[in-house]
């Protein structure tokens, strides 16, 4: 997977309209600042052409695969028309299948309960707890955390090698990491997968909103990810790919939609005969908004050009890596070093500063929106932050009170709706804080560092 390279210089196209580009929010110090959203790791905000296309379709809303009025017709077609534009946007073969989830957790879940009777499943412990936790009534082998993407392939190789030639397998790994944006050699771990007869789950949580996704081009089985961090919020994620584990599997969920025939047998007991295909793991009513507002997005991404979108981010990446590398008490995490090919996704931690406090003060002062803590990947963080791995922590829960030494870092993260500007206040912001402090008073408050008002 290559990242292309913008010139330096200023943009290279207009961001993408998102919804809430224009709201203020109080700063602590008085007046207000436009909200400066640097949190799309998390949650990215909706596109304006998602929220637009969801509008026009609301009036038209009606049941999916259950009724026989016009509306349910309609609403039916939209279902089944979003999921081929969402296997387009993926680059599914032929015979894939695109199944409606609620997020990339439920996908990676929905994958676990679909193993084949014995799989085996090789994940490296710095993932997501998405892609790391959901495999454990399986026999999980736990890679350590590889210091470059040739380190990550070999470690595969070894791991796959021991295991010699039998029973199924499954390899799960993160196309972008949520922590340090660095990408992952997903093409070449499926290639080791596939040599040694194991399989492979690509989570595009963090690549699919950053980067064109091709499970054909990367030869990856199944691609997981989700709605809100692809800019359509609406509680729809996806899982695609292969069919025949989920085929054999028992439904995710037991219901109506999954079911195709269910009857009373003799001794009064219920018989049931499942669907086949993706209706098979949807059961309950579908989340057609949900899986319009996807379809939306996709469309939108490609037609605004998506090698256009991943170069002015590029050129963001740059802004921001090369403001922080100025000041000297911010250190960037890493896991594969300077030169890694990444997305907008950048976790620090400030010398002096518990990462809370530093985040709170970024909100307060400068209306600015990022995330603290240990990102829901804490093995990943804990390395990174040279601490101990095996340790506990709650997600998200500052571990210091406000000027103690951090225990967990920050993280800035971006997309194709961020303004320079919001860049430019983020960099001019962490220099300031570094120079002169907080301006405010803060304390710790439910585990978190709030001002004192
Ligand atoms: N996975 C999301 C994040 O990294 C929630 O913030």
């Amino acid at each position: 997977m290559s990242v292309s390279a913008a010139a330096p210089g200023r943009s290279v196209c207009a961001p993408l309209p998102v919804l809430g580009r224009d709201v203020t929010v109080p700063l602590v110090t008085g007046g207000e600042v436009t909200y400066a959203a640097l949190d799309y790791a998390a949650s990215a905000p909706a596109l304006q052409r998602v929220w637009d296309d969801v509008a026009a379709y609301a009036p038209y809303y009606g049941s999916v695969h259950r009724g026989a009025g016009h509306l349910s017709q309609l609403s039916t077609d939209l279902f089944e028309s979003s999921r081929r534009t969402v296997a387009e946007f993926l680059g599914c073969r032929p015979d894939d299948e695109v199944i409606f989830t609620r997020s990339t957790t439920d996908s990676l879940n929905l994958l676990a309960r679909a193993l084949p009777a014995g799989c085996q499943v090789f994940v490296f412990a710095t993932e997501h707890h998405a892609s790391l936790l959901p495999w454990r009534g399986a026999q999980v082998t736990y890679l350590d955390a590889p210091r470059s993407p040739g380190q990550a392939v070999d470690a595969l190789e070894r791991a796959l090698a021991l295991r010699g030639p039998h029973g199924p397998a499954l390899v799960c790994v993160t196309g972008a990491s949520n922590v340090t944006g660095e990408l992952w050699p997903v093409a070449e771990l499926a290639a080791a997968a596939h040599a040694h007869g194991a399989r492979i789950v690509l989570d595009a949580a963090q690549l699919a909103p950053h980067h064109p996704v091709s499970v054909r081009d990367l030869d990856v089985d199944w691609v997981a990810f989700s709605g809100h961090k692809l800019y359509a919020p609406f509680g729809a994620g996806v899982l695609a790919g292969r069919t025949d584990w989920l085929h054999e599997a028992e439904p995710y969920l037991a219901g109506g939609g999954a079911s195709r025939r269910v009857t009373r047998r003799a001794d009064g007991s219920v018989d049931v005969e499942w669907h086949k295909g993706a209706a098979r793991h949807e059961a309950g009513s579908p989340n057609v908004i949900g899986a319009y507002a996807i379809a939306s997005a996709c469309e939108a991404l490609t037609e605004a050009g998506f090698d256009t979108l991943v170069a002015r981010e590029q050129q963001l990446i740059r802004q921001v890596r090369e403001g922080l590398a100025e000041v000297p008490e911010v250190k960037v995490l890493s896991l594969f070093g300077d030169d890694a090919p990444r997305v907008g996704v950048i976790s620090f931690v400030v010398q002096g500063w518990n990462s809370s406090h530093f985040a709170a003060a970024l909100s307060a002062e400068y209306g600015i929106g990022v995330r603290d803590g240990l990102f829901c990947a804490h093995p990943l963080v804990r390395t990174l932050l040279g601490g101990d791995p095996q340790a506990r922590g709650e997600c998200g829960a500052p571990e210091a009170a406000p000027g103690e030494v951090s225990l967990n870092a920050v993280r800035v993260s971006f997309g194709a709706g961020t303004p320079d500007e919001h860049v430019e206040r983020f960099v001019s912001a962490v220099r300031e804080l570094v120079r002169d402090g907080a301006k405010w008073q803060y304390r710790t408050e439910g585990g978190r560092c709030v001002p004192v008002v």
